[in-house]
């Protein structure tokens, strides 16, 4: 049926729209709290952007990038996630130019062809945020620490914090030889993508979907008997701080994440509410360097928005965000109507919201409206308010009512 939405994409309005704003204004007010700037970044990115970046052998690039052909014959491909655009904006303006490490946060939708069910949207919205320029474990420790005051923040509880490492440099090419050599004879009983991925990169078919729950996976050599000492040292100081910190968590060092940028650090925020990730992220040594930027490390992580509002509505963490309207102007006469026209616009000037009916002057239909839109104050302007210049307003939560002096509705309203 041609005018339906696009299967797996959600409409958002009403309510649902307030608590998807809500999620972005309580994670972006924590997040500028750690010195984090906005990155607005295109919703669609030359393909080559994610290819390189996410990986070729990966599941998002093989299967679920909603890429097309322009009226120019190039490649373009809607953002299946943030990292990689964020990356080629960091290069390509040159972010890199001063001292310091830079932070960017996002928010905004993200593109991927996967099947949907609960949880796992077509379209679906991001709040990431990523780091340039050092590489310390403590910063790691730090970039986790503040996805879980989010989280503590959103009121979320149970949920698990897994982290590993796959190692530096030497540790993944000593783990893919491995890898290689462990699948060597067992392609034959993998689905034809692990084929494809053994070749392409081993550590790949790790997070493969089909053969998740085979016995030959789960026996696999793991990253942990591979890893350098300084990529052991590095990892055991990032636990360390989140022992000091009392971020509990578990080391599962079968996380390898399935895109191909991460180096050393890895971690995913499991919910206990479905088992779904609601954060994931970790470390990027060469992505930068790679977009032919200088040799900068890159950490970050992004939330699924989605999730994170499921959860909250699963355990009831929104706040009431159903009234929409401060103040419901009514008006008896005609001249009333442009005294409230002008009260409107005063108000509106001080950050409130108002609605006003704009035909009716009896009571009936405008007290109908101010039922529908719930407002905080009702305020009443007719020929006896206008004369003496004192309005009734009307508190709807502690049900009293007033009579205010013109000049001093905003005040009163603001509570000042
Ligand atoms: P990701 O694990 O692919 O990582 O996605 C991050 C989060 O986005 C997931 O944990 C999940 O909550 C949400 N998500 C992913 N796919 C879907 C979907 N189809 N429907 C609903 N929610 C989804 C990344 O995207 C990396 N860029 C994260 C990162 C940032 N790493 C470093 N910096």
């Amino acid at each position: 049926m041609a005018y339906q939405k696009v299967k797996g994409t959600n409409d958002f309005y009403d309510l649902d729209s307030k608590k998807l704003r809500y999620i972005e204004g309580v994670v972006t007010n924590i997040i500028k709290d750690y010195g984090f700037s906005e990155m607005i970044t295109p919703i669609f990115e030359n393909t080559e952007v994610f290819v390189r970046s996410v990986g070729e052998a990966s599941d998002i690039v093989t299967k679920e990038m909603y890429t097309f052909l322009d009226k120019g014959e190039r490649s373009l491909t809607l953002r299946p996630e943030g990292t990689a655009a964020i990356v080629r904006c960091f290069v390509e303006n040159k972010l890199f130019g001063t001292p310091g490490i830079k932070k960017y946060y996002y928010f905004g939708p993200m593109f991927r062809y996967e099947r949907p069910q609960k949880g796992r949207f077509r379209e679906f919205h991001q709040f990431g945020a990523e780091i340039y320029g050092d590489a310390s474990p403590y910063l790691d420790a730090e970039v986790i620490l503040s996805a879980y005051r989010i989280l503590t923040e959103l009121k979320i509880k149970g949920v698990k914090l897994k982290i590993n490492t796959i190692g530096d440099f030497i540790s993944r090419e000593n783990y893919s030889k491995a890898l290689k050599e462990y699948f060597k004879d067992k392609l034959d009983k993998l689905c034809d993508d692990c084929k494809n991925r053994y070749n392409k990169n081993p550590m790949r078919i790790l997070d493969c979907k089909v053969d998740s729950d085979s016995d030959i996976l789960k026996n696999a050599p793991k990253i942990k008997d591979f890893l350098t000492d300084e990529a052991k040292a590095y990892f055991n100081t990032i636990l360390k701080c989140l022992d000091e910190l009392k971020i509990p968590y578990v080391v599962d060092s079968s996380l390898v994440r399935g895109l191909d940028y991460y180096t050393d650090t890895v971690f995913e925020f499991i919910s206990d509410f479905d088992g779904l990730a609601i954060c994931a992220g970790g470390r990027y040594a060469d992505l930068v360097k790679s977009f032919n930027g200088p040799d900068l490390p890159g950490i970050g992580y992004a939330f699924g928005v989605e999730r994170v509002k499921d959860i909250m509505e699963e355990e009831g963490l929104f706040p009431n965000l159903e009234r929409c309207v401060d103040v419901v102007i009514i008006s008896l006469d005609d001249d009333s109507k442009i005294s409230a026209l002008n009260l409107a616009y005063n108000l509106r000037k001080e950050k409130l919201s108002v609605e006003m009916d704009y035909k009716n002057n009896s009571l009936k239909p405008q007290f109908k409206l101010s039922d529908r839109v719930n407002p905080r104050f009702i305020v009443i302007i007719g020929e006896a308010e206008r004369e003496s210049g004192i309005y009734t307003v009307k508190d709807t939560i502690n049900k009293i009512e007033e009579k205010v002096k013109l000049d001093k509705i905003v005040s009163f309203i603001k509570g000042e």
